[in-house]
């Protein structure tokens, strides 16, 4: 039984594209953060009519079976020439802690974009984070539970299914 069905998670992406179609009617420079974000972001894209350009991050903050995010490692950095100058959407798989983002955020932000936005397909509730990074576009929002599919991974697998499952809680 999935959390976010398939259909559901089509529908929602649409919606999404509609919205940044409208936003960023000149372009939009995408950057992709690797690896939970393929999905979603191939299937956004092709839902984009404007002029888009992607280009991908990759950022780790999990070690093996993990359920919380441990310290952020930008494994492939933010390229200066994708960012500069240019209007930029950061799209994600999910904001959890904000870290990754946050910290994305500012590495771009140094590079003097001309305009950032985040868009991720899952917020997760976090009220014991209350300062957390805004996105600008959201799929959905979800309860503090570890999910799995769609981009998302638990130890390296899950990424390949089609809709979005909650893992059980952690032992203790
Ligand atoms: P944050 O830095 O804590 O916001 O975590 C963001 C990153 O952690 C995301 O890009 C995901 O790769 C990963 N992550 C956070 N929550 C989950 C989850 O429930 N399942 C799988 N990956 C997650
Ligand atoms: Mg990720």
């Amino acid at each position: 039984e999935p959390l976010i069905a398939t259909e559901a998670i089509e529908r929602r992406v649409a919606e999404l594209a509609g919205a940044i179609n409208v936003r960023y009617v000149d372009g939009v420079s995408i950057v992709a953060v690797m690896t939970g974000a393929i999905p979603f972001v191939a299937d956004l894209m092709r839902r984009l009519t404007i002029p888009v350009t992607v280009s991908v991050v990759a950022a780790r903050s999990y070690v093996g079976t993990a359920q919380r995010a441990g310290d952020l490692r930008m494994l492939l950095p933010v390229s200066a020439e994708q960012v500069a100058g240019q209007d930029v959407l950061v799209i994600d798989d999910i904001l959890d802690s904000g870290q990754t983002l946050g910290v994305l955020f500012e590495d771009i932000r140094a590079m003097t974009p001309a305009s950032l936005a985040g868009c991720v397909l899952l917020r997760k509730e976090r009220p014991d984070i209350p300062s957390r990074i805004e996105m600008d576009y959201v799929g959905f929002d979800i309860p503090d539970a570890f999910v799995v599919g769609y981009g998302l991974d638990y130890d390296g697998l899950g990424r390949n299914l089609p809709a979005i499952y909650a893992m059980p809680a952690e032992p203790g």
